[in-house]
């Protein structure tokens, strides 16, 4: 089979992860008899220097007539100050919403092997953590309404949070089906407490809940949410939530296996279309060093296989050469310590390509 990958490096390390990630999925390829045509495309800082635009109209039209979109990171200091549009994790919005990407998986899986790189307590972790934060991503405070209003404490500004029970509904499907292949629980979190929007989320949650009567379901306002996360991560299996608290959570979710840098996601639609990419940003300190952790890149291209293309076998493959590599001590510095083996960028991807 042949398969048409958009790829987006970006900025940053984008590129160093993304370079290794296309290596891997070539050797999946050849052993399997794959064939992934990778186009490249700019988005972010580096569009933004080339066009002008975060988002061009010919990455857009790419990604839209490709089987599957990869992308590495946008962003940097050096676009920090441009006006709200011209930023370049417009372009990540852009995409999102332009391709329909409503559904943000974020699983949080703690390795075995980098049990010591877990700030939290060997007690509070037991036997390993895996988690799944099921956010949405197209909808909430991050697209509504926004502007600029005179207050009665001078200039002010605003951005408007509005769910409607569609938005919720097929969010909320998408976690109870993947509650399904896993611990069969969701939690839904939200501020119900004080927000109307949250209420009718909650409602639309309870709702779609009555058609998976194996999956038990709990409820959980967000700052109590936050702080479960720390004191007993164990109890959550998928997590689902709105954007911006899903935002904020998948970043805490991933803190506590130890390092973002190991963590993909997937963002899909309707259909067998998804964009891939790490969770991580592009670390514009240690770009071009041969430095970066590409594992983040290379797991969610096994999610890529996995969810675009039904290619379970390839990915269980990929996710297992990761874990022969950190079982065999070999670490990038975010995820060093005492006694293992300091690793580059390029070094761990072909480690990676040996496993396979
Ligand atoms: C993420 C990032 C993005 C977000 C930014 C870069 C727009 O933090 O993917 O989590 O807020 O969604
Ligand atoms: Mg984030």
């Amino acid at each position: 089979m042949e398969y048409k990958i958009a790829v987006v490096p970006g900025d940053g390390i984008g590129p160093d992860v993304i370079e290794e990630t296309l290596k891997v999925l070539d050797r999946v390829g050849d052993k399997y008899g794959h064939t992934f045509k990778y186009t490249k495309y700019l988005a972010g800082g580096a569009a933004l220097d080339e066009t002008g635009e975060p988002l061009p109209q010919d990455t857009l039209e790419g990604c839209k007539n490709s089987d599957a979109v990869l992308l590495g990171a946008v962003g940097g200091p050096k676009w920090d100050n441009f006006p709200g549009e011209k930023r370049p994790e417009q372009a990540l919005l852009g995409l999102r919403k332009n391709l329909g990407l409503f559904a943000n998986l974020r699983p949080a899986l703690l390795f075995e092997a980098l049990k010591e790189a877990c700030p939290l307590k060997p007690e509070i972790i037991g036997k390993g953590l895996d988690i799944c934060v099921v956010r949405e991503l197209t909808g909430g405070i991050y697209f509504g309404e926004k502007g600029f209003k005179a207050t009665e404490y001078g200039k002010g500004a605003y951005d408007v949070k509005i769910y409607s029970e569609g938005e919720v509904k097929r969010i909320a499907k998408i976690a109870f089906d993947m509650a399904m292949k896993r611990s069969r629980k969701v939690t839904n979190v939200d501020k119900a407490n004080i927000l109307e929007s949250s209420r009718l989320w909650r409602r639309v949650v309870e709702e779609v809940a009555v058609d998976y009567p194996e999956v038990e379901l709990n409820h959980m306002y967000v700052d109590n949410a936050a702080m479960q996360l720390i004191r007993d991560p164990k109890q959550f299996d998928v997590i689902v939530t709105g954007n911006m608290f899903g935002d904020i959570l998948s970043d805490e979710a991933s803190m506590i296996t130890g390092s973002i840098g190991m963590l993909p996601s997937a963002s899909l639609g309707v259909g067998n279309f998804g964009m891939y990419e790490p969770v991580h940003g592009s670390a514009p300190d240690i770009a071009g060093q041969d430095k970066a952790n590409p594992m983040a890149t290379i797991l969610s291209a096994a999610m890529m296989l996995r969810y675009n293309f039904n290619l379970s076998e390839e990915a269980d493959i990929i996710e297992a050469a990761v874990k022969s590599v950190l079982d065999q001590g070999y670490r990038t510095g975010d995820i060093m310590s005492k006694g293992m083996k300091l690793a580059g960028t390029k070094k761990i991807g072909q480690l990676i390509i040996n496993e396979i």
